[in-house]
């Protein structure tokens, strides 16, 4: 299979002023491939926002290439295919929405491209269909709630029909429920074959991916399965990284009764766990009554 994404060798510096520049990403190489879902991780600072945008060809290497299918991004030829290709959703809702009434923002991008009306109109209805924002189409964007708005920002890139979208931290901004609207959305857009990228601070989400890349100083230290690389624990911390929630809480509890197990990063694996041996103990206190 091609990849969708390669990230050859790749190094960025950002010009401060004519003396300084900032080094930021450090011969950078890997694939992404269709269907995966990839989650992105690494401290404050450690160049994950860097390295998104070059992605889609909003930054490009100082030295090496990144290939949207077979397109580099240093051709500016191929800068409509690969916006087309490769979606992005930024951190601040508020700062992606352009227009004052939803299905107008939703259309932004479609009238940049050339979409002829019609299909535009049935693209405009399907993405705030799959994003559930269809009643909302007549609102202006700003009276609706952080997790909305980021909804609407979603439906935007999705009428655009890329293959990949990536989204740098899109849900930090918001509150709980809005987070996890965002974050279902994601796992529904990757079930329909749509190749996910996202960066985030939060463990929990990133255990939902199926691989994780973990970024240090501009350089990836480890790439993985979930599973993987959250049984490098003390590494982790090193890198100044937690393991989800589930696995602190399953490592507690395994700590005080050894049968418990620790190998988890799921809730659902959590609560299985926790049935598994209550059934035992209903077992054992069934057995001792009979
Ligand atoms: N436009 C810019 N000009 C100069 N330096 C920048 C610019 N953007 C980022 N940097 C610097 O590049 C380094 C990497 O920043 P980047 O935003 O890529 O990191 P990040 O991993 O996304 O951080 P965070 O977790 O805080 O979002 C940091 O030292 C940052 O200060
Ligand atoms: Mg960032």
């Amino acid at each position: 299979m091609e990849p969708i994404l390669r990230i050859e060798n790749v190094s960025f510096s950002y010009k401060i002023n004519e003396k300084t520049t900032v080094s930021v990403l450090k011969d950078v190489s890997f694939s992404v491939f269709p269907g995966e879902y990839v989650a992105i991780i690494g401290h404050n600072g450690s160049g994950k926002s860097t390295l998104s945008k070059h992605l889609n060809g909003i930054l490009t290497p100082e030295s090496g290439d990144v290939w949207v299918h077979n397109l580099n991004t240093k051709e500016l030829i191929n800068k409509r295919e690969i916006r087309k290709a490769v979606g992005m959703v930024f951190q601040h809702p508020d700062n992606q929405i352009v227009a004052t009434i939803v299905e107008e923002d939703v259309a932004f991008g479609l009238e940049n491209i050339g979409v002829p009306r019609d299909e535009m109109q049935k693209r405009i209805d399907d993405a705030l269909n799959v994003v559930k924002m269809s009643e909302f189409r007549k609102r202006p964007p700003h009276h609706l709630s952080g997790g909305q708005k980021q909804r609407v920002a979603i439906a935007g890139v999705l009428a655009m029909h890329p293959d990949c979208i990536v989204f740098d931290e899109a849900t930090s901004m918001l509150d709980s429920f809005g987070r996890k609207e965002v974050f279902q959305l994601m796992r529904k857009m990757n079930s329909m074959g749509m190749t996910i990228i996202t960066v985030t601070h939060r463990m929990s989400e990133a255990a939902e991916a199926n691989r994780i890349i973990v970024v240090e100083d501009g350089k990836i230290v480890m790439d993985g399965a979930p599973y993987e690389i959250f049984k490098y624990k003390e590494k982790l911390e090193q890198l100044q990284l937690d393991i989800p929630t589930i696995s602190q809480l399953a490592e507690i509890i395994h700590n005080h009764h050894s049968d418990f197990s620790k190998d988890m990063i799921h809730e659902d694996e959590l609560i299985n766990e926790v049935k598994r041996l209550t059934n035992g103990i209903s077992e054992k206190v069934r057995y001792a009554e009979s």
